[in-house]
């Protein structure tokens, strides 16, 4: 299954996103694979047997959110130089989101930028993070405020990769995949809903449905000025509550699945969704062991949260909400009170 990014528009881009198994890769050109001890331990041996190159090494990265840094990249750059390099060389991202958004960034700075390609090992990365050229790092002032638009060669997605992943972090997945139903298309969320995640082909068909709606929104809108913007349901109360927790109590996939039941009981609250529909998400996400609850201990400290975030301008908070399950509304002038409202519902009485 092949679907195509297209940036014909902005950048002059194309190349394919492949779901399958894992094709032989042969380069003329020198190869660099970046990966973590993790993702190496498990499947690297699998991706050396499928890779020939004029020169290829490996360069391992601690495993962590936490080393997602300007720090690390430099010392990759370094040990790419070392590597001797040159302009026409490639990364090859091999693991989650953290190695994906880190190599991609490392590729557009080394020598101006080089080639990468993405080959995703989470359901996170597979669904969402690889497609559509978001790189960067996190710095003390918050999470992916350095970075670049900057889009690999190719994507190749294999979900033999998913056997070994611990079932948290695919949970953590399953909130993107149906953050994209809800959001554009509600034949695929009543699909969701009966879903066996764990079938090879009925896995295979939610990434290729999850690539073609994100690919749809990402050739429409690449640098997010307009609906790349949507993706962000549930985000901004997500990013609320990763933050509150320090980023340790939840993993980003199960601060989303709070942040989509907030999302919703707002849009109940502006007669955009019903309880029914938000019933039926929950159950959704509790069957798939991600948390659809919160307490917020101080309201008012949650609610300014919501102005440092990066999608915030102006002073005015814009809000992605479902308008029934399928379509979303972009909505930015929602009374302090109202917010306040439904941010007191997860508070305590
Ligand atoms: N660029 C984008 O558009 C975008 C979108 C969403 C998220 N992100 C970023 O992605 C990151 C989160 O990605 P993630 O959820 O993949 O986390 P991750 O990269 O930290 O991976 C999660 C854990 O799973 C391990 N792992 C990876 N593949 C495995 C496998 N096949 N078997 C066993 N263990 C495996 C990793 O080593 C890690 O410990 C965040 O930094 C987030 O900002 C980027």
């Amino acid at each position: 299954m092949i679907v195509p990014i297209n940036l014909l528009n902005t950048a002059n881009i194309t190349y394919d996103i492949t779901i399958d198994n894992l094709p032989q890769l042969r380069f003329d050109r020198k190869v660099v694979i970046i990966t973590n001890p993790t993702i190496s331990a498990l499947h690297l041996e699998t991706l050396l047997s499928k890779i020939t190159a004029t020169e290829l090494n490996v360069v391992t990265i601690p495993d962590g959110e936490e080393y997602k840094t300007l720090h690390t990249v430099e010392s990759i750059l370094n040990q790419l130089f070392e590597h001797k390099l040159d302009r026409k060389s490639l990364l090859i991202a091999f693991g989650g989101g953290v190695i994906g958004d880190i190599t991609g960034f490392t590729a557009s700075l080394y020598q101006r930028g080089i080639d990468f390609i993405q080959i995703p090992t989470t359901l996170l990365s597979q669904v969402d993070a690889s497609v559509g050229g978001k790189t960067g790092v996190n710095n003390s002032y918050g999470k992916n405020l350095i970075g670049a638009f900057y889009q690999p060669k190719a994507v190749y997605i294999d979900p033999i990769f998913l056997k070994t992943l611990p079932p948290r972090e695919f949970s953590a997945g399953i909130a993107e995949v149906v953050k994209m139903a809800v959001m554009f298309d509600k034949s695929f969320f009543e699909f969701l809903k009966d879903a066996n995640f764990h079938n090879e082909n009925t896995i295979k068909e939610i990434i290729k449905k999850s690539v073609e709606l994100k690919a749809s929104v990402v050739n429409q809108d690449e640098k997010e000025a307009g609906i790349r913007a949507v993706l962000n349901y549930g985000h901004t109360f997500c990013h609320v509550i990763e933050n509150e927790t320090e980023y340790k109590k939840y993993l980003h996939g199960e601060a989303v699945a709070i942040g989509i039941v907030m999302a919703n009981r707002l849009a109940i609250e502006l007669g955009l969704f019903t309880q029914e529909e938000a019933q039926k998400i929950n159950n959704f996400l509790t069957k798939h062991n991600l948390p659809t609850t919160y307490t917020i201990k101080n309201i008012d400290s949650f609610y300014e949260h919501f102005f440092l975030d990066k999608k915030s301008s102006n002073g005015s908070i814009k809000f992605i909400l479902p308008q029934h399950i399928g379509n979303y509304k972009i909505v930015s002038d929602i009374k302090e009170e109202i917010i306040k409202k439904v941010l007191k519902s997860f508070g305590e009485i």
